[in-house]
């Protein structure tokens, strides 16, 4: 039992891929390049507008913490973070408690300046107080702990894995193993789990295995992630397990969560913004 809280979710609105220069042709920003831009429904338009739209959508709603996970644009390009700030600057510059959890598509490629503008971009999201060396970490207020994880590393051509690495495993048991009462809520941009993991060799989450167990005994309460852009829950009865979000602008929904302390359940629901 505990107090109950709300928890507003999204991910991946993938602000669209720019030709932002000819080194993009060297790398894979190419293939996410004609991926987005032919390919993806988030490449096309409206973008800004279900932006806003969710934006004021959050305002409207009283929620304990706004959780953004990740996949801010679609190249890892300067410029796309640029865009995707400004869209997003309300929110940051709100007074509401506000986390982004990066994706892979935000460190997409190891090209030197997108790294920078990654790095620049998650500390700003973050009004300067997680850069991407700060992972994983506790954020938590008196109801709930939620332990942000980072899953993602730019990947070869082709390849869209995501990885847990030993430091971001022992952490996520050792904050498992307390007991001071608080729920705990698990974000990261890859999903732990995956219904069809041979089907999806090239998209799934590597050393993800023991994350999945601490979530299937109860020991993380809830995950909270993105990536695959069709919204998705495995919960409970009591409604623990996975959510994944969706993208924002492919579904144009926002995630919320409610968890009720009396009852002790949690409450996932669909918000569309249409
Ligand atoms: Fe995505
Ligand atoms: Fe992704």
């Amino acid at each position: 039992m505990g107090e109950s809280f709300r928890v507003l979710h999204f991910s991946d609105p993938h602000e669209p891929a720019k030709f932002e220069s000819f080194r993009m042709l060297l790398d894979k920003r190419v293939i996410g390049f004609l991926n987005n831009r032919i390919l993806r429904r988030t490449g096309r338009g409206g973008h800004e507008e279900i932006i806003g739209k969710a934006i004021e959508r959050i305002f409207r709603e009283k929620a304990d913490l706004v959780l953004f996970t990740g996949d801010a644009v679609s190249c890892g390009q300067k410029t796309e973070f640029e865009t995707a700030y400004e869209h997003f600057r309300p929110l940051v510059e709100s007074t509401l408690p506000f986390l982004y959890i990066p994706g892979n598509h935000d460190l997409y490629v190891k090209d030197r300046d997108c790294q920078r503008a990654a790095e620049g971009f998650c500390l700003k999201m973050n009004r300067g107080k997680y850069a991407l060396t700060d992972f994983p970490f506790v954020w938590e207020n008196e109801k709930f702990r939620l332990l942000a994880v980072n899953t993602c590393r730019p990947m070869p051509p082709l390849l869209s894995n995501g990885f847990m690495d030993e430091k971001t495993r022992e952490f996520l048991r050792t904050q498992c193993g307390k007991k001071d009462g608080k729920k705990v809520l698990c974000a990261s941009h890859f999903p732990f789990s995956d219904p069809h993991p041979l089907l999806h060799l090239l998209h799934t989450l590597h050393g993800g295995k023991e994350a999945q167990t601490l979530l299937e005994e109860g020991k993380i309460d809830l995950l909270l992630c993105g990536h695959v852009h069709k919204p998705r829950a495995r919960l409970d009865e009591r409604g623990r397990g996975e959510v994944v979000a969706g993208s924002l602008t492919g579904c144009r929904a926002l995630t919320r969560i409610d968890y009720d302390g009396e009852k002790d359940r949690f409450c996932v629901e669909r918000l569309p913004l249409d």
